[in-house]
Formats: structure tokens, C-alpha cells, sequence
């Protein structure tokens, strides 16, 4: 394997997913050891790829002999979750942008819908009508136009037909969206659904989030919801990164007054009192609702609405890097 990295020959003889499951290949005097990442991979289906690595290792000149240490290990993936205690005030939307934002900052993301409730995602992202497919029993992750693969419980069941479960079906439904074939996705998002309930439970026992965000409106109601949120997640051992306030400011769009229908500022005096990180403010404005509604997240455009998702994203890349 004289001349490029032995690792970038033997990715160009095999398949685009397979090829992303090898780790590293180390050649030294004539054998060569290659970690492959195996998570998800039935047993068939491992020997087979481990035999194809094996002579297309052996098939280059210098290499006389293969060992390959294969490991089930996941990649590392980084789960946050947003949160609120309250319905209504802007998760969905900023779980969206957020996730728009962070992809075009260059970082492998993709969203889960676990609001089995009531889905906003795919209509969000205007992939409503697809459905995903399924790959070792496994779902695949819907591509979206915006650069975030996404898992919405709204592909899978008709509307409204969640509404009752309770418990396992509820934790079942969220296991099978985050235990999917997220690949190469290095932050994976969560946009809960509002307050303390089986979910939100089944996502702190199982798959323990990094981190969690949480959003309010600058309304006292609603902060009291959030900080009680926070305490949830407190009590699973999953620190809060901080808090956005969402809804702040009205911009009429017809004379250009602004005013704060649900006040403002509250959110931050309140993240001080709380001894929480305040991320950013987002502006109640039209053309967030008209976006979210007609399957087009504002951040994934160029004017100032876009802005505060960019910001609050960087913000969480800084977080994401002082963490590793
Ligand atoms: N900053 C904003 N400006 C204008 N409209 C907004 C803004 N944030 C959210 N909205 C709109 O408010 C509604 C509720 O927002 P969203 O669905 O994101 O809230 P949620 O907290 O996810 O709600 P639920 O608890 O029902 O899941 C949506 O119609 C959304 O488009
Ligand atoms: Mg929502």
C-alpha cells in the first residue's frame, strides 16, 4: 500500500457504509491490523464485511497478512435534549433551528422528534409525506433539505394514535427512534415533549443526555415550568447548559414598533437567579411561524431572523468542545 493511507485505499474498495465503519488500519512490515466498528451489524453480516476488508487488504501488494479487531463500541454521539416545563413555548422551533444552525457551523447532527404527543418536526422540515426505511431492523433516519437527518414518531403512526400510550409503549416508541442507524451523526438533538412524563423519564434512564436545554417565554408561568423541568433533569445527574428565552419582543411588521407582549428580559434575571448559563433571546416574529409552518426553518436562511439560532448554536459548540 505504497503511496496514500492505507485506510483511504481500503475505504475506496468497499460501500459507503462500510467504509465509514472503518476505524483505523495500521500496516507494519507486512501485516496489517484494521478496527471496524460492528455496532447494529447482525452476525452474517459482520463476517461477510470482515471478510471483504480482509482480501481487499490482502489484495495490496505489501500486505502479506490481516488481523482485524472488530468492536461493537457506538461512536461517541453526544445527545441533547430540549426541554421546557411548558407546552407551547418554542421547543419544537428552536430544536429545528438549533439543529439547522449547527449543520451549517459544520457539525453532524440529526433531530428526534420524542414528542410522541405531537409531532411538529416533519411538518417543520416539510417531510411529512416520508416515511422512513428500515435496515437491519433498524429505522434510517429521513434526509431532510436542511442538512438534519431526522426520526419523528409522525412518520410511523397515524396522527393522534399516541395519544394514549403510557409507559413502555411510550419508552418502546422513543427507544426505536434513538437506537436507529444515526451512522456518522456526531450530536444527536432531542425535542421533547412538555413537562415530567414517561419520556422524558425513559430518555434520563436509558440514554442518559449530555446535556439539556431548556426554553421559556418570558412569562412568569412559564419559568416556573422550566425551572421545574430543570429540577427533572437535576435529579437524572444531566446538567442544564442553560437557558433560552423564546417569544421576546414583537416587531410589528407594519410600523416597526416593537413591544413585549409577554415581556422581556424575565428569562435571563431568571437563569441568574437559578445560577444557569442564559444562551440567547429569540424574538417573537412572523416570519418564525410562517417558516416553522410551511416547512422552512427560518436558520436555514440569510437574514436577521436566522441570527439568534446561529448565535445560540455557537454557543453550544463552545459548550460541546470545553466538554471534550
Ligand atoms: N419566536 C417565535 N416567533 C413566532 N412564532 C413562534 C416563535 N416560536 C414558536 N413560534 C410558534 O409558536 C407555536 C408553538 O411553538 P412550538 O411548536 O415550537 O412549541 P413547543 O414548545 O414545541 O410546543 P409543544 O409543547 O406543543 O410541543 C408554533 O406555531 C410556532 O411556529
Ligand atoms: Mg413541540
Amino acid at each position: 500500500m505504497a503511496g496514500t493511507n492505507p485506510k483511504t485505499r481500503l475505504q475506496g474498495r468497499l460501500d459507503d457504509d462500510e467504509a465509514r465503519r472503518i476505524g483505523a488500519v495500521v500496516v507494519n512490515e507486512g501485516r496489517a491490523t484494521a478496527v471496524l466498528d460492528v455496532a447494529g451489524m447482525a452476525e452474517a453480516e459482520r463476517s461477510g464485511f470482515e471478510e471483504r476488508v480482509r482480501s481487499a487488504l490482502l489484495a495490496e501488494d505489501d500486505i502479506a497478512d490481516v488481523r482485524i479487531a472488530s468492536t461493537a463500541q457506538r461512536t461517541a454521539r453526544t445527545i441533547i435534549a430540549i426541554g421546557s416545563g411548558k407546552g407551547g413555548v418554542g421547543k419544537s422551533t428552536l430544536t429545528a433551528n438549533l439543529a439547522v444552525a449547527l449543520a451549517r457551523q459544520g457539525v453532524k447532527i440529526g433531530l428526534v422528534d420524542a414528542d410522541i404527543y405531537g409531532p411538529s418536526q416533519p411538518v417543520i422540515f416539510g417531510v411529512q409525506g416520508t416515511k422512513p426505511t428500515t435496515r437491519d431492523e433498524k429505522l434510517v433516519p429521513v434526509e431532510t433539505p436542511f442538512g438534519v437527518p431526522l426520526l419523528s414518531m409522525g412518520q410511523l403512526v397515524a396522527p393522534g394514535k399516541a395519544l394514549a400510550w403510557r409507559g413502555p409503549m411510550a419508552g418502546g416508541a422513543l427507544t426505536q427512534l434513538m437506537d436507529a442507524a444515526w451512522g456518522e451523526t456526531e450530536v444527536l438533538l432531542v425535542d421533547l415533549p412538555p413537562g415530567t412524563g414517561d419520556v422524558q423519564l425513559t430518555m434520563l434512564q436509558k440514554f442518559k443526555p449530555a446535556g439539556a436545554v431548556l426554553v421559556s417565554t418570558p412569562q412568569d408561568l412559564a419559568l416556573i415550568d422550566a425551572a421545574r423541568a430543570g429540577q427533572l433533569f437535576d435529579a437524572g445527574g444531566v446538567p442544564v447548559i442553560g437557558l433560552v428565552e423564546n417569544m421576546a419582543g414583537y416587531a410589528c411588521p407594519h410600523c416597526g414598533e416593537v413591544s413585549d407582549p409577554f415581556g422581556a428580559g424575565g428569562v435571563e434575571a431568571a437563569a441568574e437567579r437559578l445560577e444557569l448559563p442564559f444562551l440567547g433571546r429569540i424574538p417573537l416574529d412572523l416570519a418564525i411561524r410562517q417558516g416553522s409552518d410551511g416547512g422552512k426553518p427560518p436558520a436555514a436562511g440569510d437574514d436577521a431572523v436566522a441570527a439568534p439560532f446561529a448565535d445560540i448554536a455557537k454557543t453550544l459548540r463552545e459548550w460541546l468542545s470545553a466538554r471534550r
